[in-house]
């Protein structure tokens, strides 16, 4: 099948490698030669057994870890050329993360915690404040909003959690299993909004 020229795939990942330890420890090679695409709106789940180097893909992807060789390509950018002070800022605007234990910062309310990644990019105020409304909005968490992650349940916490991922529009969404801390009616509904 011909496909459009303007097509260029959001994740580009090939021959990505990634070896642990070494020089005066064991080593290990979690990544041997992994190669694949995610086109832009694709939703694309990685499964494993516990070991099989889920995390560490996704952490490579996520530009939190360097990969032994191999390239890794995110909206056509070759991440490995990215500087540190540089990697921050992409991080800020490309990126959403979810991680499977939710990571609030507990001295934040569900509303600060979700303006975060707008906050660190400076964004005006009443401009964070629409968004997080917004967002808010599509995860039916409004009611929580003034709420410190303490006091809500685990499934709010997750939401908050989402919410904080797409406030600011990422390019990219990872999630290290998002669903983990949750029943199975809450996980159906989380993979629900996220699509
Ligand atoms: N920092 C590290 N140093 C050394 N070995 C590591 C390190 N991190 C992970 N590993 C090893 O790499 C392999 C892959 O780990 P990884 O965390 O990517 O697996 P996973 O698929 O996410 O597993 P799980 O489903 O249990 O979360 C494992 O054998 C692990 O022991
Ligand atoms: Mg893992």
């Amino acid at each position: 099948m011909e496909e459009p020229m303007n097509k260029q795939p959001i994740v580009f990942v090939k021959d990505l490698y990634k070896k642990y330890g070494g020089k005066n420890t064991a080593s290990y090679e979690a990544l041997k030669g992994i190669n694949f695409e995610v086109n832009e709106g694709e939703f694309v789940g990685i499964m494993g057994a516990s070991g099989s180097g889920k995390t560490t893909l996704l952490n490579l992807i996520a530009t939190l870890d360097r990969p032994t060789s191999g390239t890794i390509e995110i909206n056509q950018r070759d991440i490995s050329t990215l500087k540190k002070n540089q990697l921050s800022d992409f991080r800020a605007q490309e990126l959403g993360f979810i991680f499977q234990d939710f990571s609030l910062l507990e001295n934040l309310t569900a509303a600060e915690n979700i303006a975060l990644p707008l906050t660190l990019t400076n964004t005006k105020k009443n401009k964070i404040d629409d968004a997080v409304e917004q967002v808010a909005q599509k995860l039916s968490i409004e009611g929580v909003l003034q709420q410190y992650p303490a006091q809500l349940s685990g499934g709010q916490k997750q939401r908050v959690a989402a919410a904080r991922a797409l406030v600011h529009q990422p390019k990219l969404l990872l999630a290290d299993e998002p669903t983990g801390a949750l029943d199975s009616q809450s996980a159906r509904d989380l993979l629900e909004l996220l699509t």
